[in-house]
């Protein structure tokens, strides 16, 4: 494998179920882009707590008859090759949240037609690689389950995590008020994406400031959400990043949404890119890790309660 093979790649894999120790780095072989498809030379990949469930084999849509995988869901990079009709050329800066029959924690990565986003001036590589699972996850939840508006209040849980620390500061975009919950290291940094209130979850109750919102943004599941449905007015409605309690919601006269997984959608993606490229929306990355370092980005992003988001630096520019 050299730089200018296209046809092998260094990849974070794993070949069976377990903890870190079946993690490991592979060479694998890439394709060459089908029509409409490209090819990206991997500037930045993510790093998200799917890829430690998916390890674990906790991830249902992964099974044990998709091994071996390649970990990773969304990344940056630079298009080196594309199949016919592709609506991108060598060169191109993009982005994207890939599906899970590929990883994007690697050093060559086919996005499929439609995947990709062009990564404007402005926008850094690693802010682009870190983001589009991310803010899929708070965009589709806010918006496409919750049906969040203007003038609506809503409470988002771990406010300084991935998903959350974009999550607020889209609900703020939207006109929401938002009370956002974090740790006290983490406050002034909740308040600074815009949060209208922020709680001290582990000195404070949340229920005693927060009542009769009209959405709960739960990221957190278990006693955290439990809590959560009392906060609600009548009617409101809990969308959770985790498993929903659908009972418990009716039993309290709430709504909330079935278990979902974020998905791609280019054409929300690229809204986030414009409001990142515009500076309403800012991705902080608590740090970056090289690729080979790839135990040592999982076990920071899962013990060490990083701000914001850990992402791979794979090959930047
Ligand atoms: N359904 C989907 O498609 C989807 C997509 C993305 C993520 N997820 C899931 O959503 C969860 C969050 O993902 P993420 O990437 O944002 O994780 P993350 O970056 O690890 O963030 C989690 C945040 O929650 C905070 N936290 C921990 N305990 C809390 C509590 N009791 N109350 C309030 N905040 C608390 C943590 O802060 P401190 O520990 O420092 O206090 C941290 O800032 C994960 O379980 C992930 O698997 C689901």
């Amino acid at each position: 494998m050299t730089e200018t093979d296209l046809s092998h790649a260094r990849a974070v894999r794993i070949e069976r179920f377990g903890g870190p120790e079946v993690i490991d780095l592979a060479d694998v072989a890439v394709p060459a882009p089908g029509a409409g498809a490209l090819l990206v030379r991997t500037a930045f990949a993510s790093v998200n707590p799917v890829d430690w469930k998916i390890a674990e084999g906790k991830y249902p849509p992964l099974g044990k008859d998709k091994l071996p995988i390649v970990l990773g869901r969304d990344l940056s990079g630079t298009v080196v090759a594309v199949g016919a009709g592709a609506d991108a050329q060598i060169g191109d800066r993009v982005c994207a949240f890939i599906d899970t029959d590929r990883g994007a924690q690697s050093t060559l990565v086919i996005l499929k037609p439609g995947e990709a986003v062009a990564v404007p001036e402005g926008v850094s590589f690693e802010d682009a690689g870190a983001v589009p699972l991310a803010a899929m996850t708070a965009w589709q939840g806010l918006f496409d389950h919750g049906g969040l508006e203007a003038g609506q209040s809503v409470l988002i849980h771990g406010g300084a995590g991935g998903v959350g620390h974009i999550a607020v500061q889209l609900a703020k975009w939207k006109g929401a008020r938002v009370i956002a919950t974090a740790s006290a290291k983490d406050l002034d940094f909740v308040r600074s994406l815009g949060a209208d209130q922020v709680v001290d979850y582990k000195a404070e109750r949340f229920e005693d400031v927060a009542h009769d919102l009209d959405m709960v943004y739960d990221t957190q599941g278990g006693e955290t959400q439990d809590r959560s449905f009392g906060v609600l007015r009548k009617g409101g409605i809990l969308v959770s990043t985790l498993d929903p309690d659908a009972a418990k919601a009716e039993a309290m006269g709430v709504r909330t949404v079935p278990r979902w997984h974020a998905s791609p959608d280019a054409a929300a993606l690229r809204q986030v890119i414009d409001l990142m490229a515009a500076g309403t929306v800012k991705v902080t990355i608590a740090k970056a890790f090289p690729l080979d370092a790839i135990h040592d980005a999982q076990a920071f992003a899962q013990h060490e309660h990083p701000r914001g988001k850990v992402i791979l630096t794979v090959a930047p520019d």
